[in-house]
This record gives structure tokens, C-alpha cells and sequence, in this order.
């Protein structure tokens, strides 16, 4: 009888990817066993494979194929060792926050593939990458007239959508109808409902969008400026006033390295040495990530920048985006929001966040806003409104499910709907509680499971329920349902999915390699789709 010898198992790690001979080993078996591409190979459980890899997310990995860097969790330095050796536009698209967001209006992918055509010159667009993407970006980006620059794999970014209304370059303007909070005083967060209307904007949207908006910075905060500049309120730049310009030009947050370099031809000595250094991402003294425009100008004090230059130096005021949680056919011609302020305390200032601030207090109703629909990729409601759905949306990730329900109310779709929400306090943090209890009651919301993390001395999250909630879970499962998770990028999206495979392992009698494989189908199969932030 003759033996076919095995298959040696392909590498999926590049030899640079900092795992010893052991794990290398592991992964690229566990890799391969996924693909279903070796037979015989004993891979890693899912639990190993999250303690060796923290940031990878298995079933992404499947999904992404040869981008187990697209996660949102794993921090920048890691991607781009994972990418090493690849070719220019996947290490430019590694560097970016892996979030598909499409706040730079693009998803990640096309943004790299944009910058790698020279069709984008901007590369400062992501948002939830920071200063580390942006310059990240601009290192690559130097490669790219270099011999060694990777051949043109990627096909260029489609072009932009003209209709106004559709892109961050072409919004249109929406008049804020009304807000309320939608915490109880005493609560610890502070999140809103924000509603806008549309009238003559003829924008149109569905649920699972969201929507893109353009904030305006605090005015203290302008006139802060203004004066660390020295520099008079009225000083024209191009058109326009310096503070007009400091309002909704130019983002006042994180000091951009740009203004550092400026900074260091203004200065000498140890000072212009620090400056140099700060505009290299470098840390003289620790307090890099403290130092949004106005706190560099404060510990440089005394430079008198032209303000023009000043002006040039720092990134342009980028817009936001929010799921939209209400559902056209409910609310014609308004569209709502569920926004989570951000205020936090660095030496005794507070900073704002600086769109949710302006949408919570900066603005009043009948004023105006310029936004756009940020249309969604692979978010939304199963095309048979016979299907169950299960939605996990904790904090802010309850807003496209309240536009989710909305829509299946209006609809009439007999599918049953099944809501997990959670927040910090039950008697403080419950949004949207009586609709959410109203809907409970006509039968609509088939059940609400909720999670209050410090109602008592254990923190309960959406995850610990749905592992008490495992068999009826899998059992929706099983009749087909599509399962949605909204919330926090970080942290939450990721024990959701580890709790999801796990609760398939056990009520399904899966290994839990298998349970990985069977998320990841769902996942394939828009069974199981995310926005996360
Ligand atoms: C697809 C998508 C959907 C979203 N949906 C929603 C939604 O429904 N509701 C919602 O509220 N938000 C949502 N967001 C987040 C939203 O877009 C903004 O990022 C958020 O409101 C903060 O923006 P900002 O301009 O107020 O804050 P920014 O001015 O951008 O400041 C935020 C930054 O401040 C820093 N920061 C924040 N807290 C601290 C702290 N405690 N200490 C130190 N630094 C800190 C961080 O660097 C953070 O990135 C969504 C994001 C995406 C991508
Ligand atoms: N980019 C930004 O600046 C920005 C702006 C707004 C929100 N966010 C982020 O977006 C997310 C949503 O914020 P939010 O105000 O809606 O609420 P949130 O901070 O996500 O909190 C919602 C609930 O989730 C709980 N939680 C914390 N860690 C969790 C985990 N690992 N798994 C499951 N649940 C967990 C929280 O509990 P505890 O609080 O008790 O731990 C709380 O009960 C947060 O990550 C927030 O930081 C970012």
C-alpha cells in the first residue's frame, strides 16, 4: 500500500510577524485548518489562539483573508509587523484604523488604494486613526516613488458619488429639530437623542446607515487660541476671519506634527530640539498625548506664528459620523441620532469631544448643520422580514437597532426581533425605555435582554447574557437568525464574538475551533454583521 505523504502546511505569517518557531507553527496550522486547506492538522482552540493573539479575531481572519491585521483592536505597531513584506497598498491600508467607518469616505481598502493611485492626496482623512495613522501614512507614502514600491495590486478607488448629500465633500444642510437627554440626572454618562430634519435637503436614508456630519469647534476654545497666538480675532485668512477660520476650519484637538515643525523654526535651543522632536513623533516629555493646538502653543509659549502659517500648519476639521437610529418610514423627513458626549479632564482643562459637543450644547434648535449619508456597507436588515434577528447594542450601540425595530414595525414584518441592551445603571442609563418596554408589551420586541454593569458589585455585560442565554440563542440560530453587534470597537465587539462562539460550541456540540468556523460562515454569509466603533 502506498502512503501519500501529507502536504507541508502553507506559511500565512510572514517571517517577520513576532511569533516564536512554536506558535508560528500553531497559527499557520490553525490558519490552514480554517481555509480548509490541510488536512490532518491539529490547530489551536479558539481560547489559545486569543491568549498567543490578542488582537486577531478568527473568524475576520477567514473573511479577510491574508489581512489578519483588519482589526479594529489591535494596536497600530502590530499591523504593520503583520504586513511587513506586503505589498505598498496593504501596508498602507494596515495603517489605518480598520474600522471600514468611511469617515475619510472611503472604506479602508479604497482609501489605501486611492492614496496608492495618487487619485487621494490626503492623508490625514482617518479619524479614528489619529496622528499615528496620518503619519504612518505620510512614512509609505514617501516609498512610493522608490524603485522598491510594490506593484500596482489594488484597482482605484471608484469615484466619489456626485449627488449632494453623499459624501463628506458634498453635504447638505439639515436643521436641528430637536434633543433630549436620555439619561436620568445622577447618571454618570451623558447621551442624548438629537433629532434633524431633512426638509429641502431631499436626503434619503435607510436603517443601518449613518450619518456624517461637520461639527463646529467650541468658541472658547477659538478665542483660547487666538490669544496664546497673540494674534488679532479679525486677521484675514483667504476669505475669511482668523476665528471664523479657528471655528470650523481647522481641527483644534491633537497638535499636528506639522505645527511642531512650524513651531521648531520659531524656537531655538532645548526648545526647538523637543519641538523637532514632537513634530517625529517622539515624547521629550511625556505629555505628547496631552497636547491638543492650545496646549502646544502653551508650552511653547511666546512664539508669534504668522497666522497664516499657523493656520496651514494644522489638519483641516474633519466630520463625524453617527449610526442614525430612527427609520425613514417612521419619521419622513427627519432622521435621529444617539450621541454620547465626550468631555474628559487633562491638568485641570476640560476637552470636548468636538462633535458630540457641538450636537449636545453648541448648537440650538432651528440652526443649521451640513451632513451627509455615510451609506452602510454590510449593516442591514435581513432581505426576508420572515427572519429573526438578534441585536446587541450596548451604550450608544442601541441607535440602528431602535431604527431597526422602527423599520420592521412599519413594515409589519413578522420575524421576531430579540434586543440585547446594556448600560451602566438600570435607573439612570435605560435609553429609550418606554418605547423599548412599549414594544416589549405589544410583542413586537420578542424579548429584551438587559445588562447593567454597576447596578451591583458585579459587572454584568450584554456577553454574561448571552451565555445564560446560550441554548435560545443557538436555537434562534439554528432557525436562521442574523445577529448584529453595535458598540465599542474595542473591547465589546470582540468578548461579544468570543461569547458567540462559545455559546455555539456548548449548545451546538462544537469544538471550539469548529464554533469559530461556524461564525465565521455566518459572517461570510451577512449572518453576522457589525458597526463598531
Ligand atoms: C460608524 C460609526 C458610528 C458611530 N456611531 C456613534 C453613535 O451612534 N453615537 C456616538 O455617540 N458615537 C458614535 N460614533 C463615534 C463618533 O463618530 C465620534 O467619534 C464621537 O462622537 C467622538 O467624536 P467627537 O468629535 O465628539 O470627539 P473628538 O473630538 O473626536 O474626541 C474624541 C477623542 O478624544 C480622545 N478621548 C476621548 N475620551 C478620552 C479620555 N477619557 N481621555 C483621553 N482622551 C480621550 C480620544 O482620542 C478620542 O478619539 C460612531 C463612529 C463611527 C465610526
Ligand atoms: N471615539 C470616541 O471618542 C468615542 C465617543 C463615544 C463613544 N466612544 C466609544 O464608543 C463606545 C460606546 O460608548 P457608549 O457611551 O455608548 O457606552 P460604553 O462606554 O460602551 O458603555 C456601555 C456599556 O458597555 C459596558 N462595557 C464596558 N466594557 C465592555 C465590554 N468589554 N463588553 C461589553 N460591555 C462593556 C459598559 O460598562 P462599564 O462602563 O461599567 O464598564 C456599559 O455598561 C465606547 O467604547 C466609547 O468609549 C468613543
Amino acid at each position: 500500500m502506498s502512503i501519500t505523504p501529507r502536504p507541508p502546511i502553507p506559511s500565512f505569517l510572514p517571517e517577520s510577524a513576532p511569533f516564536s518557531p512554536e506558535q508560528r507553527a500553531w497559527l499557520n496550522g490553525l490558519f490552514a485548518g480554517l481555509y480548509g486547506l490541510t488536512e490532518g492538522v491539529t490547530p489551536l482552540t479558539a481560547q489559545e489562539v486569543a491568549q498567543l493573539v490578542p488582537g486577531v479575531a478568527l473568524a475576520t481572519v477567514e473573511i479577510d483573508d491574508g489581512a489578519p491585521w483588519h482589526d479594529p483592536a489591535m494596536p497600530i505597531a502590530d499591523r504593520m509587523k503583520l504586513a511587513e513584506g506586503k505589498p505598498l497598498p496593504r501596508r498602507m491600508m494596515a495603517a489605518m484604523a480598520q474600522q471600514d467607518c468611511g469617515q475619510c469616505g472611503y472604506n479602508c481598502k479604497d482609501y489605501s488604494a486611492a492614496i496608492f493611485a495618487k487619485t487621494e492626496e490626503r492623508l490625514n482623512l482617518c479619524v479614528p486613526g489619529g496622528k499615528e495613522t496620518a503619519r504612518m501614512l505620510k512614512e509609505l507614502f514617501r516609498e512610493l516613488d522608490t524603485p522598491a514600491a510594490a506593484p500596482a495590486v489594488e484597482k482605484a478607488a471608484p469615484a466619489k458619488p456626485t449627488k449632494p448629500g453623499y459624501s463628506r465633500d458634498n453635504p447638505v444642510v439639515a436643521t436641528l429639530a430637536q434633543r433630549h437627554r436620555l439619561n436620568k440626572d445622577g447618571s454618570r454618562k451623558e447621551t442624548w437623542h438629537i433629532e434633524l430634519d431633512l426638509e429641502g435637503s431631499e436626503l434619503a436614508y435607510e436603517v443601518g446607515d449613518s450619518l456624517g456630519l461637520y461639527p463646529v469647534n467650541d468658541p472658547g476654545l477659538a478665542d483660547a487660541v487666538i490669544a496664546a497666538l497673540g494674534a488679532p480675532p479679525d486677521f484675514p485668512i483667504g476669505g475669511r476671519t482668523l476665528r471664523e477660520t479657528l471655528s470650523d476650519g481647522v481641527s483644534l484637538s491633537p497638535a499636528p506634527d506639522m505645527l511642531f515643525q512650524l513651531i521648531s523654526y520659531l524656537t531655538g535651543g532645548d526648545r526647538r530640539q523637543k519641538a523637532k522632536a514632537l513634530a517625529s513623533g517622539q515624547d521629550p516629555d511625556g505629555d505628547a498625548a496631552t497636547l491638543d493646538v492650545l496646549e502646544a502653543l502653551q508650552k511653547f509659549d511666546g512664539i508669534r506664528p504668522d497666522p497664516e502659517a499657523f493656520i496651514e500648519a494644522l489638519d483641516p476639521l474633519q466630520p463625524r459620523v453617527y449610526s442614525i437610529s430612527s427609520s425613514p418610514k417612521m419619521n419622513a423627513g427627519r432622521v435621529s441620532l444617539t450621541v454620547d458626549a465626550v468631555r474628559y479632564e487633562i491638568n485641570e482643562r476640560t476637552r470636548l469631544g468636538v462633535a458630540s459637543t457641538f450636537l449636545v450644547g453648541r448648537i440650538e434648535p432651528g440652526q443649521k448643520v451640513r451632513v451627509y449619508v455615510q451609506k452602510a456597507q454590510h449593516f442591514a436588515l435581513p432581505a426576508d422580514p420572515n427572519k429573526p434577528i438578534i441585536m446587541i447594542g450596548p451604550g450608544t450601540g442601541v441607535a440602528p437597532f431602535r431604527a431597526f425595530l422602527q423599520e420592521r414595525l412599519a413594515m409589519q414584518a413578522p420575524g421576531p426581533n430579540w434586543l440585547y441592551f446594556g448600560h451602566q445603571r438600570s435607573d439612570y442609563d435605560f435609553f429609550y425605555e418606554d418605547e423599548l418596554k412599549a414594544m416589549r408589551k405589544s410583542g413586537h420586541l420578542t424579548r429584551l435582554t438587559l445588562a447593567w454593569s454597576r447596578d451591583g458589585d458585579e459587572k454584568i455585560y450584554v456577553q454574561n447574557r448571552m451565555r445564560d442565554d446560550g441554548r435560545d440563542l443557538w436555537a434562534w440560530l439554528e432557525r436562521g437568525a442574523h445577529i448584529y453587534v453595535c458598540g465599542d470597537a474595542l473591547r465589546m465587539a470582540k468578548d461579544v464574538e468570543r461569547a458567540l462562539i462559545d455559546v455555539v460550541a456548548e449548545h451546538g456540540k462544537r469544538s471550539p475551533e469548529d464554533a469559530a468556523r461556524y461564525v465565521a460562515e455566518l459572517k461570510k454569509n451577512d449572518r453576522y454583521q457589525v458597526d463598531v466603533y
